[in-house]
């Protein structure tokens, strides 16, 4: 061993002690004739001292030392003179008396700090370095006790862990797939699994009731703080289970999660909210529920009093901020501004101020009596003090998710999104279809096999678009952080699912015959979830994004700077595949 202890476990009871450490060398300080290190390894911090006038070779060995050495030493444990408070070991010190060089380091790109002078493409080059950081280091270790807790929680519950295949068939639902060339059936691709999502019902086909993974999922598509084109799923199924069920269980897993790892008791049930009434009023299918600002319509009240732009307009809906009608002039143009981005597309703003004796003071005043703007502030129940801000336009869908962009810009500026607060809910009751203009045709909203709600069953041959589905998401601040479904077992069902979304029964049975075949086999009624484990983790330690909890990320063009991936192949190995590559002209 190379090693007694490690460097955050002594403390003053140890005093004494010969010990043996290892680590790397933090970073060093000289003062007269003492040189101070501090070792640091995975548990922390011990500051070693080197004296000059006790072993001079020795102290001059010391100060060759650069940071990142990596370095052996044998020494006592002494009483600090000045004790560091902000350490554990921070009584202690270790006075040297035998120091072995186990490797030199070259001078780190960036230092290796809790406030690092590097900059994120740096530190994701040199990726190794940085997670010898504290705050990265600690984000793996939450992350791994967070797996160990599901996986506790889950076999509890008598769920049985099983592997999936990762090379498997491209699926044209859904995202984009990654793709891998096979060399044995040339001019073939296997796919990257997009999600466990067709094995996990196999699975229960097979019997195997309560299945979950750690799923390692891949999907081609644009990438924002919340994703990664490979992330983690907690993947779960379950047979012989009704909506409720599944809800049930893996609220208990949420709740189990929140007291373990962060000690928050919640006690109540989980709000659930239809997925209407999250549109309406949220503007969002994941809506931030850690401060109000509910969405007030306005069009009975502000249609048809001369604004033109409200006049034609097809949504008139707002916000009220409470105690920000302080806001400036400059402060409300900037909000202005900020819904007029590109990315968020609005065509203005209207504000309104609740003066101190209650009238109501707004941006379109000479359009609307005071008579009109008290029935648009007892609509908000808004008192003196608070601002208004509404936004109208000719689509109310597009209308409302730009209201929820103000509305969480809002929440951002009046300091109302508390990491350490949490709002959970669950959104249920998602329409079975959503169009795409892209496609022009019906897409599933989840994933072709979710089970219809019974009672609209009827309406797949009438009006599919109407179809709402047995389908849940768990979001939490604002977050998606799970969603499934129940799904369709009847291959009839499944069939006429398929035909709805475009696919003529052959390529059905070419794509998805393997799972229609098996539902004749006896498949038993079954749902499931999964949980995007980076996002819970990332919530639980507070972070921005999910990369910071990823030991290898990709950044924000897919890339893995590191190892320099995705990279060129060799000619040999493109003949090995017999693939030709001749890139298509932009
Ligand atoms: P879904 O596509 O909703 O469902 O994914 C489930 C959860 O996975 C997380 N997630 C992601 N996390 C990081 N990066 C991404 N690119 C990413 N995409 C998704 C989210 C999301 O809620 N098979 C179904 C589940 C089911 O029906 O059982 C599925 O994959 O937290």
């Amino acid at each position: 061993m190379y090693r007694t202890h490690t460097c955050g476990e002594l403390r003053l009871s140890d005093v004494n002690k010969q010990v043996t450490l290892a680590g790397w060398v933090q970073r060093s300080r000289k003062m007269g004739g003492m040189t101070f290190i501090d070792l640091r390894d995975r548990y922390g911090i011990t500051q070693l001292v080197f004296n000059e006038e006790v072993d001079a070779a020795l102290c001059e060995q010391a100060n060759r030392l650069g940071r990142e050495f990596v370095i052996q030493v044998k020494g006592t444990v002494n009483e600090r003179f000045s004790k560091n408070p902000n350490l554990p070991t921070g009584e202690i010190e270790i006075i040297v008396s035998e120091l072995n060089v186990l490797n030199a380091a070259l001078t780190p790109p960036f230092t290796i700090e809790d406030n690092t002078d590097g900059g994120d493409d740096i530190r994701m080059k040199y990726r190794y370095l940085d997670l010898r950081r504290n705050a990265v280091r600690k984000n793996l270790e939450l992350r791994h006790k967070m797996t160990i807790e599901v996986r506790k929680y889950l076999d509890e519950q008598g769920f049985i862990e099983v592997e999936t295949p990762i090379l498997v068939g491209s699926t044209p639902e859904g995202a984009r797939d990654f793709v891998v060339p096979s060399r044995m059936n040339p001019g073939q691709f296997y796919a990257l699994p997009q999600s466990p999502q067709t094995l996990k019902q196999l699975l229960m086909v097979s019997g195997f009731d309560r299945y979950f993974q750690i799923a390692k999922c891949f999907r081609d598509e644009d990438l924002r703080a919340d994703r990664q084109p490979e992330f983690t799923q907690i993947d779960c199924e379950m047979s012989f289970v009704e909506q409720d069920d599944i809800i049930n269980l893996f609220e208990g897993m949420a709740k189990y999660l929140f007291k373990t790892i962060r000690g928050v008791e919640l006690t109540e049930p989980f709000l659930r909210m239809p997925w209407a009434d999250a549109m309406k009023y949220y503007g969002s299918d994941k809506p931030d529920l850690r401060f109000g600002m509910k969405f007030v319509e306005l069009m009975d009240i502000m249609k048809g009093h001369g604004f033109s732009v409200f006049d034609n307009a097809a949504y008139i809906g707002g916000i009220c901020a409470e105690g920000a009608a302080h806001y400036t002039r400059k402060q409300l143009d900037q909000l202005t501004e900020y819904v007029k981005r590109p990315q968020i597309g609005a065509k203005g703003m209207v504000y309104a101020r609740i003066e101190a004796d209650g009238n109501v003071k707004s941006s379109v005043d000479k359009f609307y009596s005071q008579e009109v703007l008290q029935q648009m502030k007892e609509a908000f129940g808004a008192k003196p003090g608070d601002l208004i801000l509404i936004l109208s336009g000719d689509d109310a869908m597009k209308t409302r998710k730009q209201l929820c962009e103000l509305r969480l810009e809002m929440g951002n500026q009046l300091g109302l999104r508390d990491k350490n607060k949490f709002a959970l809910l669950w959104v249920v009751d998602f329409p079975m279809f959503e169009w795409s203009d892209e496609e022009g045709r019906l897409m599933a909203m989840h994933h072709p096999f979710t089970h219809p709600k019974e009672e609209d069953i009827p309406l797949l041959d009438t009006d599919p678009a109407t179809v709402r589905a047995d389908a849940y998401d768990m979001v939490c601040n604002g977050i998606e952080v799970g969603g499934g479904s129940i799904r369709i077992h009847d291959a009839k069902l499944q069939a006429k699912m398929f035909e709805i979304l475009g696919f003529t029964p052959e390529r059905a049975q070419e794509q998805f015959g393997f799972l229609m075949n098996a539902f004749k086999y006896g498949a038993p009624p079954h749902g499931g979830l999964a949980y995007g484990l980076d996002r819970w983790v990332s919530i639980f330690a507070g972070l921005d994004s999910i990369r910071d909890c990823i030991a290898f990320p990709k950044n924000n063009s897919g890339r893995d700077v590191m190892l320099d991936a995705p990279g060129t192949l060799d000619q040999k190995q493109l003949d090995e595949l017999n693939l030709v590559i001749e890139l298509k002209q932009e």
